[in-house]
């Protein structure tokens, strides 16, 4: 199907902390996402412990990522999925192609929210629904993706998506309170290669 800038792709409720009902939409981006998408993303590396990206974007390098993204995505070669909760972007889920054209059937997984709707089940949804996502709509056949080894939400959801770990890499990762952290490596096949 052809991609439709801002299409949701799904719409739920979940119990967030108190019992709190809370309505959650998962959508694609559009052109005029930038400045909530600069507001989200930087809020994120701020608060997350066990993200690669740290550095802050500014306005004119969200616009360039999401151009680039859009692209990408009019040309089926990977995509974006914003999380939105009352009317703020609270997070997002991607699989974009490697820069290797020998391994264009490989795509690479990332996913973060914003440490106030982790836990309620947000991030296993909307992982799956990405990787649905990319079984449909691009031709990619296999997924990689990587995380810090302390990172627990993380080790637990790609072992229920299926990802076999192929590798470690002994303190890839440095910590912000100091010393360092393996990297954990990954992937799942999607389709018949
Ligand atoms: C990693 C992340 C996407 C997971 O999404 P989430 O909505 O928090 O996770 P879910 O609530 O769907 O839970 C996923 C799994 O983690 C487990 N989990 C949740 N909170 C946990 C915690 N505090 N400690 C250990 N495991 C936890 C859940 O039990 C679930 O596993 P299960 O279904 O086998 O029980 C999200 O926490 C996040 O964005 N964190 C900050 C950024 C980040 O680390 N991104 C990942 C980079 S690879």
């Amino acid at each position: 199907m052809p991609f439709k800038q801002g299409k949701v792709v799904d719409s739920f409720s979940v119990k967030g902390k108190g019992g709190k009902k809370t309505q959650v939409i998962f959508r694609y981006p559009k052109k005029s996402d930038a400045k909530a998408c600069l507001k989200m993303v930087n809020s994120i590396r701020r608060e997350a412990e066990y993200l690669g990206k740290r550095k802050m974007e500014t306005l004119k390098s969200e616009r360039k990522w999401l151009k680039g993204r859009l692209s990408e995505m009019r040309q089926g070669k990977g995509f974006v999925v914003f999380v939105g909760i009352d009317g703020h972007l609270v997070g997002d889920s991607s699989v974009l192609p490697t820069s290797y054209d020998a391994s264009e059937h490989v795509g690479t997984f990332g996913i973060m929210l914003k440490e106030k709707f982790t836990g309620f089940g947000i991030g296993s949804r909307l992982a799956k629904k990405v990787l649905e996502l990319a079984k449909k709509e691009t031709k990619l056949k296999m997924i990689e993706s990587t995380h810090f080894s302390k990172n627990r939400r993380s080790t637990a959801l790609h072992k229920k998506l299926g990802f076999k770990q192929y590798g470690r890499f002994p303190k890839e990762c440095k910590l912000r309170q100091g010393g360092y952290d393996d990297a954990i490596y990954l992937y799942k096949q999607i389709k018949r290669l």
